[in-house]
């Protein structure tokens, strides 16, 4: 039998009921297939890693090793969620690397969005790399594959893989306990392994992250701005409950300046580009309309909380033409 190919047999998981058996068969699976041996994970804090991470831990404790590299181009609070979630609370063995500046001086000077999408993806391998040849005796690497990445493996997504890894680092084998999921069957497990909702229902995030809505040359001053607006967009769509309607919304900061004005002295400022998208496929998409007092009160905290903008602009674009990123 085909172990990528899942059995028509197989029922959809859509209840606790159905993940806790779910479960329980992965944890009697992995015990099985690993034994004593220890696996190692790069725990990137999106759904699919964090839900292998969870269901390993309960299968086999501190036998899993997982990596937490911060590329520098995540969101506001999220690699510190990640700690808190899997060291904190679920006692992992996490091990934390802060490749900020690493990422960002491979990056200083470069505009172009394939060669930004590879600088960030090639450096994410080489440090997972490195630091794996740190660790002894490990027998197995972990992954967050999911069922549509073994369907579209054919290529269509393969620009979007950052987390693709080394394939000269050698391993006894894979574990992969949800590759034969739909995104929606892994949120289940995830909650039924009691991960937090926001973790769990996030919304889709680009290996790269804020890479590919700093547009051009990445500059630290201009990623703040645009982190903290992230930050502002997500709590106040959050506050407006928009964040359970609303497929995927993000801040851009793009690379270009408008004057404004500040204590009478006319400046070059930043604009911010509000991106709210609906769609089923992220094929196509529509723009969502967004009652004009949560745009103003986003706008008003943005231009008042965020150094060096002076604009906040709502990107009327659906898909296609526009693509949902900005690059
Ligand atoms: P686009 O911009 O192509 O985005 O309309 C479609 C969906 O894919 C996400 N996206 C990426 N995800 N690596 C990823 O992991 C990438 O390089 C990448 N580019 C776009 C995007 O956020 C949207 O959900």
């Amino acid at each position: 039998m085909d172990s990528n190919k899942r059995p028509d047999t197989m029922a959809r998981i859509t209840t606790q009921e159905l993940a806790n058996s779910f479960i329980e068969e992965q944890v009697a699976a992995v015990r099985a297939q690993v034994g004593d041996k220890k696996v190692l994970l790069a725990l990137s804090g999106g759904v699919d890693s964090s839900v292998v991470a969870a269901l390993l831990i309960k299968a086999i404790g501190k036998q899993l090793v997982c990596v937490h590299v911060n590329h520098g181009l995540m969101r506001k609070g999220e690699s510190e969620q990640v700690i808190e979630v899997f060291r904190n609370q679920l006692d992992a063995n996490l091990i934390y690397i802060d490749a900020t500046d690493r990422f960002l001086d491979k990056l200083a000077g470069v505009a172009e969005p394939e060669k930004k999408r590879k600088i960030i993806g090639e450096e994410f391998v080489r440090v997972f790399e490195e630091e794996s040849n740190k660790l002894e005796g490990i027998s197995f690497l972990a992954q967050g594959t999911i069922y549509p990445d073994i369907l579209e493996s054919d290529g269509v997504k393969a620009h979007h893989n950052v987390g693709g890894l080394p394939e000269d680092v050698k391993f006894e084998g894979l574990v992969e306990p949800v590759k034969l999921l739909f995104k929606d069957e892994v949120r289940v497990v995830g909650k039924a392994l009691g991960l937090p909702v926001e973790m769990v229902d996030r919304q889709p995030f680009p290996g790269p992250g804020l890479g590919v809505r700093c547009t051009g040359a990445i500059t630290r001053d201009r990623l703040h701005a645009l982190r903290e607006s992230d930050a502002i967009l997500r709590e106040e769509f959050a506050k407006a409950g928009l964040d359970k309607e609303i497929w995927q919304f993000f801040t851009v900061v793009p690379d270009i300046t408008s004057t404004g004005v500040k204590d009478g002295k006319r400046l070059d400022y930043w604009p911010v580009i509000i991106r709210a998208v609906n769609t089923v496929d992220a094929m196509h998409c529509s723009v969502p309309r967004i009652d004009w007092e949560i745009l103003e009160k986003i706008t008003n905290r943005i231009l008042s909380e965020v150094a060096g903008v002076c604009r906040v602009c709502y990107d009327m674009s659906p898909k296609p033409i526009a693509t949902i990123e900005w690059e």
